[in-house]
């Protein structure tokens, strides 16, 4: 019977999936350890605010059950040799370099893991991947413990990846949909599963524990994020045609989405899907296939990330060519994290559109709930370094951002609004009474690319709107 657990990586899913595993399974002591020494005081700190991922439902837990039963730690070594099961739950970006380049993952700090655990453990250890990787990293992962292991220590590799998402985390791991759990068929692997089945049973109906063969559970994982991503760009693609045909996107989406086989989720339109993850995979994925020679299912599954680009290219370029002339125009971006309630911005579409609008020539204002200041900053600085710009260009193209601490700082005295998070804040704006406020002789142009705002009310009070995908928008 499992007693410690230890999980290395204390980001947006170490800690949340073992906060909840803290929960529902008292007798269990927890340690979430990272070699980011700051990221674990942040984790202890006394006031909630300091907490490097916001989640609703998080802090309550985590004061709950913080120092009882779950702990976080910067002292890796220790907690790997004093645990009997040990997650690893570290960050697997796209590789910046070498061999897959631009596709593959980078598998850096699993494998650090993997030496790390092998040269320290004094028993025997279960290592489960709750990271998402390529199929066939539990083979890769055996090389290296056998090649860095010092001593008779027997060590069980388990494929256990998590499907929650940001912003709905807590709640998506108190009921999964489903609880995946892959394993050598082998009397140790089976035996390896069953102790952490053990453990999922105190809160998931078994019914929704998932058993395969390790190999199923890793890919599971990617081709859930790809077909997940495949219906957004799905959408998006549609979007465009629905503007042409004065079809209306979220008619089509209501429609399309009761007819049962299909079912109605994951059809909203938006400026791209963001978020660490779905871009990261499904490169992934398309380098995993070409590896295997298979070029044209390789080719089918970077269309989905080419749709992405190709809607927020098709975002910049409605709003361009409706300011006709972006120098000198003021516009206002409602929302940077990747979606609403979570301060996560990694892969947002804010980003490349606000700095495609501020390379050609716009000043931008800023505002986002959670998104702080020196994150937004850092966002546009990277990816301005990524288009070749010296350091003096990118300086002053980021004189053009001003980031507001207020929704209604941002309404007034601008000449687009663009709506690119879907935060309920954004849907509660009076607009009558932000039309009073505004000094302005025109009122300014609203792009909706979330479709969350009353068009017929903004219409009536004499806003011209465009919303993605709908054939109604008065700026064609
Ligand atoms: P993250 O960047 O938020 O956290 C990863 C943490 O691991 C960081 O704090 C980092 O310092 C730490 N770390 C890296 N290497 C380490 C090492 N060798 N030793 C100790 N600590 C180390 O990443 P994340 O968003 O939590 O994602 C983790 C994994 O989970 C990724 O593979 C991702 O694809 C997958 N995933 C993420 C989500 C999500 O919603 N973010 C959901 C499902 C799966
Ligand atoms: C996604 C998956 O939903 C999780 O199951 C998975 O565990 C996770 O990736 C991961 O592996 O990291 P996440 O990225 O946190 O979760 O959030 P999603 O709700 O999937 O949204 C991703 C992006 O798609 C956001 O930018 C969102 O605005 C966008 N989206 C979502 C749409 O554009 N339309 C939709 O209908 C739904």
């Amino acid at each position: 019977m499992i007693k410690k657990i230890c999980c290395i990586g204390a980001g947006y899913v170490g800690t949340p999936t073992m906060a909840v595993i803290a929960l529902k399974s008292p007798n269990l002591e927890i340690t979430v350890v990272d070699s980011n020494k700051s990221r674990i005081d942040a984790w202890n700190s006394s006031n909630s605010y300091d907490f490097p991922v916001k989640e609703p439902g998080l802090d309550d837990i985590i004061k709950e059950v913080r120092n009882k039963n779950l702990f976080f730690s910067s002292d890796v070594e220790k907690h790997i040799d004093e645990s009997e099961m040990i997650f690893l739950a570290v960050n697997t970006p796209t590789k910046k370099e070498g061999e897959g380049k631009g596709f593959a993952a980078d598998l850096t700090n699993i494998d650090e893991c993997a030496k790390q655990i092998a040269r320290v453990s004094s028993s025997n250890k279960i290592i489960v991947e709750k990271s998402t990787l390529p199929v066939r990293t539990a083979e890769r992962l055996k090389e290296i413990i056998k090649k860095h292991k010092k001593n008779d220590v027997t060590f069980e590799i388990i494929s256990n990846p998590e499907f929650l998402a940001e912003g709905t985390a807590i709640r998506d791991l108190f009921k999964s949909d489903r609880v995946l759990i892959g394993c050598d068929q082998t009397e140790a692997g089976l035996a390896a599963m069953e102790s952490l089945v053990k453990i999922y049973k105190n809160w998931i109906p078994k019914e929704r524990i998932i058993k395969t063969n390790i190999w199923s559970s890793e890919l599971s994982k990617l081709a859930s994020n790809a077909m997940l991503a495949q219906r957004i760009s799905s959408i998006n693609s549609l979007s465009a045609l629905t503007e042409k045909t004065e079809a209306k996107i979220n008619e089509l989406s209501l429609a399309i989405g009761k007819d049962h086989r299909i079912g109605d989720k994951f059809l909203n339109v938006s400026p791209g899907f963001g978020g660490s993850c779905f871009k990261k995979d499904i490169l992934n994925l398309v380098y995993i296939c070409r590896q295997y020679g298979l070029e044209e299912v390789a080719e089918y599954w970077h269309q989905v990330v080419k749709i992405n680009d190709y809607q927020r290219k098709r975002i910049f370029n409605i709003v361009n060519s409706t300011l006709v002339e972006l120098k000198n125009k003021k516009i206002s971006i409602l929302g940077w994290s990747f979606k609403k309630d979570t301060n996560d911005t990694r892969e947002s579409s804010s980003i490349p559109i606000s700095s495609d609008l501020i390379i050609n020539g716009a000043s931008l204002k800023i505002y986002d709930p959670l998104a702080e200041k020196k994150q937004i900053i850092q966002d546009l600085t990277t990816y301005l370094e990524s288009k070749d710009l010296s350091l003096k260009e990118i300086k002053s193209l980021l004189s053009q951002v001003k980031i507001q601490s207020t929704l209604s700082e941002c309404l007034t005295n601008t000449n687009a609004i663009i709506v690119l998070t879907e935060w309920d804040e954004f849907k509660q704006v009076d607009w009558q009474n932000n039309k009073l406020n505004t000094s302005q002789i025109n009122l300014p142009y609203i792009f909706d690319t979330r479709n969350i705002l009353d068009i017929e009310l903004l219409k009536s009070l004499g806003y011209e709107v465009f919303q993605i995908g709908n054939g109604d928008n008065t700026i064609k």
